[in-house]
């Protein structure tokens, strides 16, 4: 085996599996691309080539989507009870709990995140989710209905898999958000095709030798390796898909959308936000402190539900911003297998260069960076944790996602509840908040007032697999996960038998 660089050291399994040739996984088998094709994946903390994947292109996502048609028309899948699906996929997530350590450490490598947060957070929540989701396989249900129909009739509904799916997911949170697009699938009794991001692949194809392991019948999931063009469009777009669910940005997102138009696949996405995190003078302050740097720098902001966009009341204003730039300024930047590892790189070079560039147009249009604001290190995508003060909303890093570690800290004057939650609804994107205050009525009050898919009380970025999760507005169609996702990928049927 090759020698790794110091950045890129590993234990023995991970090793082993970056030594391996790459397949993808299609009807059962690890295959390679049609083409032959293959594309490099690297370590955004070097910038160094880890290993080559597969670059599937149109051939190969008809042959992943003609498994999954055959398993869902034919295969024992939907047809299995409720209860043997529900184990297979318990035993997924038994398989991803043994190898955890091998997994963070593939995430950490791949996507730059710390090894302790891959650890801690996207493995064991990603166990979670297909724990949660293998307990609803045996409790989808439908009802009876009482008829005012004149007659004598027994209604009741049924609820079924809506049939072949495809998933496109990002790179933020690789295997996480794999597991938050298959478990409420599988649960439900579809198949799926689930497109990788070009920029992570790795703990989802490690996943796919686990799905093997698993059990699961050839073609209930099938795994590929491409572009968004590429494999993403034709993806979308073919026939054979009933539904396709994405995360991702708005402008592929509104793509997706064309692009399910031909069959009128159903369509669920999940998109950006620019969430406020909003602190009134009444907070317990080193807790908002704390908690609103936290909202924005985790996971180094790359999280569509960041805390972007800071209010705080005039009084504590000056507090509060220090406090959170003194956070920002203490945190370590390193790779993310360094064991003193806090932020890691951004993922990519593209991610670093949009980055930069929104805290350049941030100061060109008036905004002050009282902390940060530069790159980290001489080599990887590394960006400085930033807090912009002297932003307005006609500012594009007010306006838009930057999806970094940059945030734009804005203060606001009125008592009046409505004023303040006008302020904070003004955007296109209604994905989360959060509202820091020990006043219960003004905390439930501005819960209300706030237009987002999910408001924090005194915390942020608190995520659980009960939890519904998406968005107002531009941040998206249906949710994600809890009970509400399954309705994603089920059909209703009425049933009336006249008597
Ligand atoms: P993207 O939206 O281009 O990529 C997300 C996924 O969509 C990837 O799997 C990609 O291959 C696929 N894709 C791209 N073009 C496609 C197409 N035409 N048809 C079908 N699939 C396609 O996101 P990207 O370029 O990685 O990041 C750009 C920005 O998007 C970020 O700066 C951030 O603002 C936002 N974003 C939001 C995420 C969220 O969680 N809501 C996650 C990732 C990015
Ligand atoms: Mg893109």
């Amino acid at each position: 085996m090759a020698t790794l660089p110091i950045d890129s050291r590993v234990s023995a399994r991970t090793a082993d599996f970056l030594t391996q040739s790459q397949r993808m996984f299609v009807d059962g088998r690890f295959v390679a691309a049609a083409s032959g094709k293959t594309f490099p994946v690297y370590n955004p903390a070097t910038g160094e080539i880890l290993t080559h994947v597969p670059e599937a292109e149109a051939e190969d996502v008809d042959r992943a989507v003609r498994a999954a048609r055959r398993a869902f028309d034919e295969g024992p899948w939907p047809r299995m009870t409720p209860s043997a699906r529900g184990r297979i996929m318990w035993k997924l997530a038994d398989l991803l709990e043994e190898n955890l350590e091998e997994f963070a450490e593939l995430e950490s490598i791949d996507n730059g995140k710390p090894l302790s947060v891959a650890r801690a957070a996207d493995i064991p929540l990603a166990v979670d989710m297909f724990r949660y989701m293998a307990g609803w396989a045996t409790k989808i249900s439908g009802s009876t209905l009482s008829l005012s129909f004149p007659g004598d009739f027994h209604s009741y509904t049924l609820r079924e898999p809506v049939g072949v799916v495809a998933q496109i997911i990002p790179w933020n949170f690789p295997l996480l958000m794999a597991a938050w697009k298959l478990a409420p699938a599988l649960a439900t009794g579809c198949c799926v095709i689930l497109k990788l991001a070009e920029q992570t692949p790795l703990t989802s194809l490690r996943l796919a030798q686990l799905v093997h392991e698993a059990g699961f019948p050839d073609g209930v999931i099938n795994i590929l390796t491409g572009f968004g063009e590429g494999a993403g469009a034709p993806l979308a777009a073919h026939d054979g898909v009933d539904k396709v669910a994405f995360t991702g940005s708005n402008e592929v997102g509104r793509m997706i959308v064309k692009a399910a138009a031909g069959n009128l696949k159903k369509v669920s996405l999940e998109l950006g936000g620019k969430s406020p995190a909003i602190v009134f003078p009444d907070a317990d302050l080193d807790r908002a402190i704390a908690g609103t740097a936290s909202a924005i720098f985790f996971n180094h902001g790359q999280c569509c539900c960041a805390g972007s966009r800071l209010f705080v009341h005039e009084r504590i204003y000056d507090r509060v911003v220090e406090g959170v730039s003194n956070i920002a300024a203490g945190i370590k930047l390193a790779p993310g297998l360094d064991p003193s590892c806090e932020m890691g790189p951004l993922v990519s070079e593209e991610q670093f260069q949009r980055v930069t560039s929104y805290i350049q147009s941030g100061v060109d249009q008036g905004a002050k960076v009282a902390v940060g604001g530069g790159v980290g290190g001489d080599r990887g995508y590394f960006v400085q944790p930033t807090v912009l003060t002297n932003t307005n909303p006609r500012m594009k890093v007010v306006s838009e996602e930057i999806f970094g570690p940059v945030v734009c800290a804005q203060s606001f004057s009125d008592a009046d509840l409505d004023a303040v939650a006008l302020q904070a609804n003004e955007s296109i994107y209604g994905l989360a908040s959060s509202i820091w205050t020990n006043d219960l009525s003004t905390a439930h009050k501005m819960a209300k007032r706030i237009r987002s898919g999910t408001v924090w009380i005194n915390c942020h970025n608190v995520f659980d697999a009960s939890l519904p999760f998406g968005g107002y507005k531009q941040s998206g169609w249906g949710r994600e996960m809890g009970e509400e996702v399954l309705n994603n990928y089920l059909e209703t049927k009425a049933v009336t038998v006249a008597l």
